[in-house]
């Protein structure tokens, strides 16, 4: 594919999955229990290693080459940022930034996200923001369980608190990804598209000069557990559906 001649996902899905409020449903019914992959334990304690336990945290989950982890650094130079991702290829990729230009306040670790974000809530970790930036949209009918929002670690997200924002090409994508949040915090969560002023992430760029509608999916979750998931799940069952339209 060439540069900027990017396409958006095709699918055979123009809307919402029909089984999306079943499995985030189930998924808050029955609390994901996997265990975790060792080399996401050492990853956790690698992330938290330099933070000094007072500065606000920042997460940028599924970082591919880590642009926007340094950009996001610069940007807030008041807080510790961590970068994950499961490929240490595109974790080594971070060009043109040598380490020695890499701001201090912020670290890279290897780790798969479904033991990454369950580590955090086990720890009573707490983020000030939280970016999930054009996850894999896997656009295919029958792949919605491994979409972020339709896996059994979806749950755990919101848990982390903080500003969430996520962003996609797929307007299907923002749209699932805003009823599932919402489903889980009992709250009406709004989904937009935006045009990206300095873009983010390789992604970012590639998308917007490829002339493409972005989306994303912002809230403010702030400090509170949503512990109540299951009930918040139960009173908007439904409903949520209908206020998406
Ligand atoms: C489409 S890329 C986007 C990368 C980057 N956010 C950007 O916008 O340029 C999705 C990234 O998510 C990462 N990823 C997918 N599943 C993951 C998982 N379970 N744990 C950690 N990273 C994951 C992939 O390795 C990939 O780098």
């Amino acid at each position: 594919m060439s540069y900027a001649n990017s396409r958006i996902p095709s699918s055979a899905q123009v809307g919402i999955h029909e089984h999306l409020e079943r499995c985030v449903a189930r998924h808050v019914a029955s609390p994901f229990r996997k265990p975790h992959a060792a080399y996401s334990v050492d990853a956790l304690d690698q992330a938290l290693a330099g933070w000094d336990g007072r500065a606000g945290l920042i997460l940028d989950a599924g970082c591919g080459v880590a642009h926007s982890t340094i950009q996001i650094a610069r940007e807030h130079p008041e807080a510790w940022v961590i970068g994950v991702d499961q490929s240490a290829d595109r974790l080594a990729r971070r060009k043109p930034y040598p380490e020695a230009l890499l701001p201090r306040n912020m670290v890279l670790v290897r780790a798969d996200l479904v033991d990454f974000w369950r580590l955090l809530v086990e720890r009573g970790v707490r983020l000030r923001k939280h970016f999930i930036l054009y996850p894999n949209p896997w656009p295919k009918i029958g792949h919605l369980g491994r979409r972020w929002h339709a896996h059994p670690v979806f749950p755990f997200v919101p848990r982390l608190g903080g500003e969430l924002e996520m962003r996609t090409n797929w307007r299907v994508y923002a749209e699932e990804f805003a009823l599932a949040l919402g489903m889980l915090t009992g709250r009406e969560v709004p989904w937009q598209s935006f045009e990206p002023g300095a873009p983010l992430t390789p992604f970012e760029r590639k998308y917007r000069d490829s002339g493409q509608a972005l989306y994303r999916v912002h809230l403010a979750l702030g400090d509170a557990a949503l512990d109540g998931a299951a009930e918040a799940v139960h009173a908007s069952a439904g409903t949520q559906r209908e206020s998406h339209r």
